[in-house]
Parts: C-alpha cells; structure tokens; sequence
C-alpha cells in the first residue's frame, strides 16, 4: 500500500540556531514543503533585521531543497502598527508566549489585558497577521491549558477578526473552544495524539517526551484525535518538533520538547490506517486546511509513502527523536 501526501505542510516548529539549525533543518525541508517556524531564539525573533536574517540563515542550512520557512516574530505588545506595516511582507504570523511559560519564553507577556494588547492586536487583525499563542496560565501543570481556554475566549471575542491560532492544543477544553468561535483555529501535534501523561511519567520517566504542554489524558488525547481524524478545518498539524541537544534531555532539569520533525509523516500514516481513517483527510490535516487557513500556496512537494518498516534512528547527529530505536510501519519511498 502506498500513499501519496501532496505539499506536506508542519504549521508550528522550532528549528532552532547553529549547530542545531544545521541538524534539523535539513530534515524538514527534505520532506515538507514548508513549516511555521518559531521566533524563540536567543534573543527572541523580534525585528525585520532579525527575521531576514534568521530566515537566511535557515535558508543557507538547507542547501538545495525546496522548502518555504514561513517566518514568525515573538510578539510583543510593543509593536506599533507603523512597524506591523514595514514587517508584514516578510512574516506569515506572530507566536505569542505568556512570559516564561516554556523554553525561551522568559520576554513573554506578563498580563492579557485588552487595553495592554489592544494597539497591536487592532493592527494585526487589520493587516491580516494571524496571532498564534502557547495557550498556558502559570497554575497547576495539568490545568495550565484548560485555564487559558477564557483567555482565548476574550481575545476571540473582543478581536473578531484576527485569526487565533491556539497552539499544539492538548485537551478536550481547547476541542470545545474551537466550535464557539469562527476565528480560533488550532494546531496538533504527531505526539499529542500518540501519548498521555501515562507515557511520560506513568512509569519510568521518559525525558524524550517531556514537553509543554505536557501530555495530559486518554480523554483528551481522545478529542484530539477525534478534531485530527476527521480533519475538521480549523486544525492543522504543527509538529512543534522541539529539539534539544541529548544532555539537556537525560538530565536533572530535563529540557521541554519532543523531537519529531524527522518521523511525523511516516507516524502519521501510521496513526491514521490503525484508526481505519481515509488518507484524504490526512492529507487535509498535513497541508490543505493549513492552506486554507493561512491563505498560503505552498511549493509543490510530492511525497510517497509506503507500508515498509522503518526503524527511527536512535539519533540524528546526536538528537534524540521520539520512538528512537522504534519501528514505524511506513516508510518514505521518494520525494519529487
Ligand atoms: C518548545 C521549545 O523547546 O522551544 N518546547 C516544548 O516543550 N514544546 C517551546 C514550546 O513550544 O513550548
Ligand atoms: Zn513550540
């Protein structure tokens, strides 16, 4: 059997700097056509200067192959509408972090007051940038999520027209949210549908699945997939692959983020024949709802899956990815 994924799209990645840009990058850009790329670098994505260059620097990671790095800044209630107008061209979105709620999150914003945000939110709405947001309140871990879902709520209501994308969403209260508002959208990644918080902590402590949001339970994994499956068409996938070098993940303080990038089409595949679910809608989940949503055409990118086995390689240059040393039963044959 074998699948064909038309301009494979990864809606929410971090593909980091360097040494680490040069790992990664190159992995996604063999296989998708293009991702969100995440602004929280050290310093923080948060100029044009800083956008082109970051963007070159991608760009020059990946050789030859055909990839679109749709860039994003890290949002700051800062931004004045005069600077939205001189960026919009070279930006698909803003990421907003709640300030130190994950991995280099720490220039985040400290309150969601409308009157704060307004002035950037306004501007954004009118320009047409989507706002993508880590939807987590600073309480109780497994709650964080759920206690965001009235901030999302506010911001949908008080801004109409701006596209809110909640960002790889975990729990079932964040599937409900997406039904009460026509401009909340939402991004899911490969892990959240595959684990609970049983995976990473039920047993011995996985690090390599460790994340924010951390994985929550089977009745939201449940939701998740059930929004994923059916490719309801204001969900995408975004991998929210987040790779760490292997010692800042098998250490006290273990680093937040899974490795996906390299897997996520052949885990998908997989996720979607055991659940007896069409590949159309899986092609709708990986590429054409995003297209829809962001309004975006994306470089033309075949690629051919096919029922083999394929082991996932303990590391990539030292990274580990999640399954390492797993077998996936598909495999990618060719990528034209
Ligand atoms: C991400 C990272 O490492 O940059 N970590 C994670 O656990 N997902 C940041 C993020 O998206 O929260
Ligand atoms: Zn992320």
């Amino acid at each position: 059997m074998s699948i064909t994924l038309r301009s494979p799209l990864d809606m929410h990645l971090h593909l980091r700097d360097a040494q680490m840009l040069t790992i990664v990058a190159p992995l996604s850009a063999s296989s998708f056509s293009g991702a969100i790329i995440m602004p929280n670098l050290i310093p923080p994505v948060s100029s044009k200067e800083d956008v082109l260059a970051y963007k070159k620097r991608i760009m020059d990671s990946i050789g030859d192959s055909s990839f679109t790095p749709y860039m994003t800044l890290f949002f700051k209630p800062t931004y004045t509408r005069d600077f939205l107008e001189s960026v919009q061209d070279e930006i698909t979105a803003i990421k907003l972090y709640p300030a130190g709620i994950t991995t280099n999150s720490e220039g985040g914003v400290s309150g969601f007051e409308i009157d704060d945000l307004r002035e950037t939110l306004d501007a954004m709405s009118d320009l047409g940038i989507p706002l993508c947001i880590h939807g987590e309140t600073g309480g109780f871990v497994m709650d964080r999520e759920a206690e965001f879902v009235p901030i999302y709520e506010k911001l949908a209501t008080n801004f109409p027209k701006l596209k809110i994308i909640m960002e790889h969403i975990t729990t079932s209260a964040s599937v409900d949210a997406l039904d009460k508002f026509d401009n909340l959208y939402a991004t899911i990644t490969l892990h959240h549908l595959i684990i609970t918080l049983d995976d990473v902590a039920g047993g011995m402590l996985q690090p390599h699945l460790f994340c924010k949001p951390i994985a929550k339970r089977p009745e939201d994994r449940e939701a998740l997939l059930r929004v994923a499956l059916s490719a309801h068409p204001r969900v995408m996938f975004g991998s929210d692959s987040a790779p760490h070098p292997k010692e800042s993940k098998e250490a006290p303080g273990c680093a937040a983020g899974v490795f996906t990038a390299p897997i996520a089409l052949q885990r998908l595949a997989q996720l979607f024949e055991e659940n007896n679910t069409s590949f159309d809608n899986l092609q709708k989940f990986v590429s054409d709802n995003a297209q829809e949503i962001y309004g975006i055409t994306p470089i033309e990118k075949t690629v051919t899956l096919s029922k083999k086995e394929f082991t996932v390689p303990d590391n990539y240059d030292g990274v580990v990815p999640m399954s390492a040393g797993e077998k996936i039963s598909y495999t990618i044959d060719s990528i034209s």
